[in-house]
């Protein structure tokens, strides 16, 4: 039996094991008082079982403002908000007073998705997402009124930092010096290309060929391709845009949560293009997957328009086994959708004009579950969102493929994608076809019309999120089908007895968490999942601390807690060295919303996102 076929009798059995336990549960039953989960012998079997893949001592639920990974293992600074990635450009100044120029100059707010470009033994690029900026933080007063230059600072600390990294006898430090270090921000130059490219939608004052946008923001999670360029994915871009006039905006405008008042970051108060009633063509020109080339300073970033327009949370790339690049990608919204991309051409190794050309063209798809409410696996479907297909035509509103990527998302309701769970990251197994998303939680299921309890989203007002996972057809990712089942169902065992808040049952008091975002796959197959959830550690959070990572056998079920987080962060971004001994971890936002904390320096400081680099005393391979 070869290795693939190990992992595919193995995953069989589990799925077999889950459904004797739980299968045939009906909606209403998993409300009643059977204690299936927490009573069931195989349950406790799995829990008690050492994967061979996952070897360090899980650490305990904390509430500490720390970051806290297990025995023989350290977790470093690398790398805080507003330290200055070039030489001469400023230290960073906590008191709020920071000019826009020395923000342009530091790595920006809010670290998430990142990859690692490993050069050499001893040098690497790390492509970083800063997401958004924490508005109590950056300012010496409450953001309410901005200066053109607050605005300006407030763009500089978003976008995308490229830094080089050199490894000395004290591990991967940055490089100032590094000639491939880079800020992207809200207004660095960029190109919108793909089918969506020059469309009548995407002119603007400012911009008449609807090819030539400034900027990318809210930068959330990433890709990676095999050709060597960073996928940065646009996601919560609405909320930069605003007016103080009173203007009508449509569905489309409102399907994407942009709103005809003041946003929350005030750009709009200076920055004239994202005043929404004087430029109602510029949040189209934001939600776009985007592809730089980190090895190249000068390069013109790329919005992928064939990627279609929502709100992306990261970029998950394989190569298929017939050579189509393929591109899983959620759409982080509460009743939102699913999405594949597929290339039109095929990568070729080593033919970097081909493989950068791969994203330009290709068929965009929406996931549709199963909805039975009582089965927790089922089949799938990807149906192609392509002009005068399923409806995608002038009778639902559409007049060309430009504006079926644009409104991706009506276009997804159009042909009866489903809706989800808050689609978060996706990973692709690398050893074989699985595919794992998190659905991070959802209060509206159950409670909108057109979000169902049932499928792949089992619970009503779901607070805990779950981890999809699902096979294509044949292990081919260009198949239109699949079948899927739930990796997991986070809940929490000491709260909730006898019904799926429980969670399921690889899920016991010692490694519940909630709300999955971030995951990642290392080389040998270790599933590592980052959450966004609860930090009250009080009523259904009880017991579960401060925000973490865990790290799952994804064939096992097993899940073991890694890493715990200081106050009030989101652990989120993962990048490992190509020995897969350093791992690269994102501490988001730690003190949000003026909580006490004073991460990374301690005593008064104030709390900054940052980026550690964990290693093992040993110098071992992480997590084995
Ligand atoms: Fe930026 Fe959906 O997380
Ligand atoms: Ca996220
Ligand atoms: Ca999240
Ligand atoms: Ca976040």
């Amino acid at each position: 039996m070869s290795e693939q076929d190990k992992q595919d009798a193995q995953f069989t059995q589990m799925i077999n094991r889950q459904l004797s336990r739980r299968g045939f549960l009906g909606a209403t039953a998993a409300l009643s008082a059977g204690a299936f989960l927490s009573l069931n012998p195989v349950a406790k079997a799995i829990a008690a079982a050492s994967s061979p893949l996952i070897g360090f001592d899980a650490v305990p639920a904390s509430t500490a403002d720390k970051v806290v990974v297990p025995k023989g293992y350290q977790a470093e600074v690398l790398m805080s908000w507003g330290d200055p990635i070039f030489n001469g450009a400023p230290e960073f100044d906590p008191s709020g007073n920071q000019s826009s120029d020395a923000q342009a100059q530091q790595f920006g707010d809010n670290t998430d998705g990142m990859s690692f470009f490993q050069l050499s033994d001893e040098r690497a690029v790390l492509a970083v997402n800063n997401e958004y900026i924490n508005i109590d933080l950056m300012f010496a007063h409450d953001g309410k009124k901005l200066s053109a230059d607050e605005v300006r600072k407030s763009q500089a600390a978003h976008g995308v930092t490229i830094v080089e990294l050199a490894r000395t006898g004290n591990g991967w430090q940055i490089d100032k010096g590094g000639k491939l270090n880079r800020r992207i921000t809200a207004f660095t130059e960029m190109e919108l290309t793909g089918p969506a490219a020059g469309h009548e939608l995407l002119k603007t004052a400012a911009d008449a060929s609807g090819t030539q946008v400034l900027g990318t923001f809210n930068n959330c999670a990433n890709g990676q391709t095999p050709w060597g360029t960073y996928l940065t994915c646009e996601e919560n871009f609405h909320g930069y845009f605003g007016t103080e006039q009173a203007v009508e905006l449509n569905d489309d405008y409102g399907r994407y949560g942009i709103k005809a008042k003041p946003s929350k970051y005030l750009w709009h108060s200076h920055d004239e293009r994202f005043d929404v009633a004087k430029h109602p063509n510029e949040p189209h020109r934001h939600g776009w997957v985007v592809e730089i080339d980190p090895m190249d300073p000068s390069s013109t970033p790329l919005k992928r328009t064939a990627l279609g327009r929502f709100k992306h949370e990261n970029a998950a790339m394989t190569i298929n086994g017939d050579g189509h690049a393929v591109v899983y990608l959620g759409d982080d919204e509460r009743g939102e959708h699913l999405y594949k991309f597929v290339s039109k051409g095929k990568y070729i190794e080593g033919d970097n004009a081909n493989n950068r050309s791969l994203l330009e063209e290709g068929t965009l798809y929406v996931a549709k579950f199963s909805m039975q409410p009582d089965a927790l696996k089922g089949k799938g479907e990807w149906i192609e969102l392509s002009f005068g297909k399923n409806g995608l035509d002038a009778s639902n509103g559409f007049n060309d493929q430009a504006e079926v990527l644009i409104y991706a998302r009506r276009a997804a309701t159009v042909v009866g994608g489903t809706t989800m769970d808050r689609p978060e990251w996706v990973a692709v197994h690398p050893g074989n076809q699985y595919v794992f998303c998190t659905l991070t939680n959802n209060k509206n299921r159950g409670v909108k019309d057109n979000q169902p309890v049932g499928g792949p989203n089992p619970r009503s007002e779901n607070h805990y999120g779950q981890i999809v996972r699902w096979s294509p057809a044949g292990g081919d990712h260009s198949s239109h089908e699949f079948d899927w089942d739930l990796y997991l169902i986070a809940g929490n065992p000491t709260v909730h007895q006898g019904n799926l808040y429980a969670g399921s049952d690889n899920i016991n008091k010692d490694n519940m968490f909630n709300s999955p975002d971030g995951i990642g796959f290392d080389k040998a197959g270790r599933l590592w999942i980052q959450t966004d959830g609860n930090y009250s550690n009080e009523g259904n959070f009880a017991g579960q601390g401060n925000n973490q990572m865990l790290c799952g056998d994804p064939m096992t079920g097993e899940v073991r807690r890694f890493m715990t987080g200081p106050i009030a962060c989101e652990i989120t971004g993962l990048a490992f060295s190509d020995d897969q001994r350093s791992m690269f971890v994102g501490i988001q936002h730690p003190g949000e919303k003026g909580k006490p904390s004073h991460y990374p320096a301690g005593g008064d400081s104030k709390p900054r996102s940052t980026i550690v680099v964990v290693t093992r005393d040993d110098g071992g391979v992480i997590g084995a």
